[in-house]
């Protein structure tokens, strides 16, 4: 993977950080986690790992505490970014590397987080021991199915839902062939995947997690067909997750309510799992007062596409600073993607998400 490392995003530009779209009053000070009705968990992505190891900054989670004091203070729900994937978690064919996922797992606790884990079968950030070596299928299989009973039965009983397959068909609804185990095994192994994962722990929600599943399409409609082919088949799949990466370029996400209404239309759990909404940054890199509006409209339409169908439990935004976001780093000209600037001062995209979540039925 190449990264291109663009200019540091700006901090906080004073005129532009103010709660604009907000009736601020009666909930300041008060944090989105509070505000929420008591069934929908509030998540982020806990920043470490990928993209920031290349970056000039120390491990996010680790050492940036005013991070670590909004993280515990605004959401319920945690998921790890990189630290449970494979590279990071299975960097060598017998070693583990449990640190960081067991310290994000501690910090949820301590905090009164659930936490979501991402993810166990999937085409990207897996290990070079397992792109580049040779195995037979049945080792292969094999290796999946010990991956996913280490990982998942370490966790047991402290992972809400699991993100099982991520981002398993292309955009034209095809499987997608750089997806290792779908190439070597076939796409029957996907229910292989959740089998294995709902033995290791039975308590855990296991999702179908993709993006560009935020309008109806080929994409979703392979989903669909998918997910009713697992539940003929009594493979314990629980859910269906839209990541909602959205860019102002390609306009709002006005039918997701729709989308995830046909999931929970199957008797399936629906979930946001990784929500930013990046924008073409202008000249000198720092977003227009209207950039700033329509953004937060983006959000609150997600928002309120959950809070519109009933199995959705779980709106999770992928980091909550644009200090930490990956999306200068993979979407070069675009950023600013996040609810808050670099130092934790808030956008009218915060604000809306909160009003909005403190006008929720309960
Ligand atoms: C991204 C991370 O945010 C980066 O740090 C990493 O370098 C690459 O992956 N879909 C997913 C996430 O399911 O795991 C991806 O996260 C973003 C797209």
């Amino acid at each position: 993977m190449s990264f291109v490392v663009q200019p540091a995003q700006a901090h906080s530009p004073s005129s532009l950080g103010s709660p604009s779209l907000s009736s601020e009053s009666s909930h300041s000070g008060k944090s989105l986690r509070s505000v929420a009705p008591r069934y929908l968990r509030i998540g982020t992505a806990v920043a470490g790992g990928g993209h920031h190891v290349d970056q000039p900054y120390p491990d996010p989670f680790t050492y940036d505490k005013p991070y670590r004091k909004v993280l515990a203070k605004e959401f319920n729900s945690a998921s790890p970014e990189n630290q449970m994937k494979w590279e990071f978690i299975h960097p060598e064919r017998n070693r583990y590397n449990f640190g960081p996922a067991d310290a994000i797992v501690r910090f949820a606790r301590e905090n009164g987080q659930v936490v979501r884990g991402h993810t166990l079968l999937w085409h990207s950030q897996n290990p070079a021991w397992l792109n580049e070596g040779t195995f037979t299928k049945a080792e292969l299989r094999q290796i999946l199915k010990s991956h996913i009973f280490t990982v998942v039965g370490r966790y047991k009983g402290k992972i809400q839902q699991w993100d099982v397959a991520n981002e398993i068909f292309n955009e034209n609804g095809e499987y997608r062939q750089e997806n290792i185990w779908i190439r070597e095994l076939g796409p029957g192994i996907i229910a292989d995947a959740f089998r294995w994962a709902h033995e290791a722990d039975p308590r855990a929600k296991l999702f179908l997690n993709d993006y560009g599943v935020e309008w109806p399409g080929v994409k979703v409609d392979a989903y669909e067909a998918l997910a009713k082919q697992l539940l003929a088949q009594r493979v314990p799949l629980h859910g269906f997750a839209s990541q909602a990466h959205l860019s102002m370029r390609y306009g709002a996400p006005d039918q997701l309510a729709g989308v995830l209404q046909r999931f929970d239309n199957l008797g399936l759990e629906t979930a946001i799992t990784e929500l930013d909404v990046r924008m073409d940054l202008p000249e000198g890199g720092v977003p227009t007062a209207e950039q700033l509006t329509t953004q937060a409209t983006y959000y609150k339409t997600v928002l309120d596409a959950c809070l519109a169908v009933d199995s959705c439990h779980s709106f999770t935004i992928w980091g909550f600073t644009d200090k930490y976001s990956w999306v200068p780093v993979f979407f070069p000209t675009e950023g600013a993607a996040t609810v808050m600037w670099d130092d934790f001062t808030r956008k009218p995209a915060y604000y809306t998400l909160r009003d909005t979540l403190a006008r929720a039925l309960r």
